[in-house]
């Protein structure tokens, strides 16, 4: 069973609890939080006062912070705090990734690592049995709505088989890009958590749309 993330970059900022209920109702499980500073990508976004805000609303889902920024470190407890449930941090912007992983961690929160495009699995092997998730980028990060590039489905292939030959029970995300139309190919390559920003919240029907993965996503 997949489960569908849908981050909340694609929503509408100035009605946001009434956007995130709509994929609550629609029994989404994750609430993707795309977390940007203008440095790592060239956009800025959501800080912890926006999860603190919505984790207050009661909001039913597990809070899936991405964080695209420089020095993730300084700013993991601010986060956790706020109501992070899994904090996600780039292997790229981590010089001490495993030290990264440990104060996730220690807040007693979930841990995950995001790959870009071009970064190879191989970067994360030595850590794959410390983290709850990773998240390979099928898009370059920075923005919502951009094309999926086939060229990293190999990746979610190659992390799906290091981990079952370590015997680990690992989460694995893609997002950027996807669609009802091509989820089918990232879940048989091996993800089970699905991010979808413009494909949810851009459509007029959000319950239709999230049935509508469901079924593609099933086979
Ligand atoms: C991109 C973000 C994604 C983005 C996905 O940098 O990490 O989570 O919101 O948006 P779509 O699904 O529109 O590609
Ligand atoms: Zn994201």
């Amino acid at each position: 069973m997949i489960k569908l993330a849908p981050s909340i970059l694609s929503a509408d900022f100035a009605n946001l609890e009434q956007d995130v209920r709509k994929v609550e109702a629609a029994g989404c499980e994750y609430l993707h939080i795309d977390v940007m500073d203008g440095h790592f990508v060239p956009n800025i976004t959501i800080g912890p006062l926006i999860v603190d805000s919505l984790k207050k609303k009661g909001i039913g889902m597990v809070f899936d912070v991405h964080l695209m920024i420089e020095n993730p470190d300084s700013y993991v407890e601010d986060f956790a705090k706020a109501g992070a449930d899994i904090i996600v941090v780039h292997q790229e912007a981590c010089r001490h990734l495993h030290r990264t992983i440990q104060n996730i961690k220690s807040h007693g929160i979930k841990a995950g690592i995001a790959l870009n495009p071009a970064t190879p699995v191989d970067t994360i092997k030595h850590v794959i049995g410390d983290i709850d998730m990773v998240l390979i980028m099928s898009v370059n990060p920075g923005f919502g709505g951009q094309s999926f590039i086939d060229s990293v489905l190999p990746k979610i292939s190659q992390i799906r088989e290091m981990a079952s030959n370590m015997s680990l029970k690992l989460d694995i995300q893609v997002d950027g890009g996807i669609k009802p139309s091509n989820v089918r190919k990232v879940v048989e390559a091996g993800a089970n958590v699905i991010v979808a920003g413009s494909a949810i919240f851009n459509s007029e029907d959000i319950s239709a749309t999230v049935a509508e993965f469901r079924k593609n996503s099933q086979f």
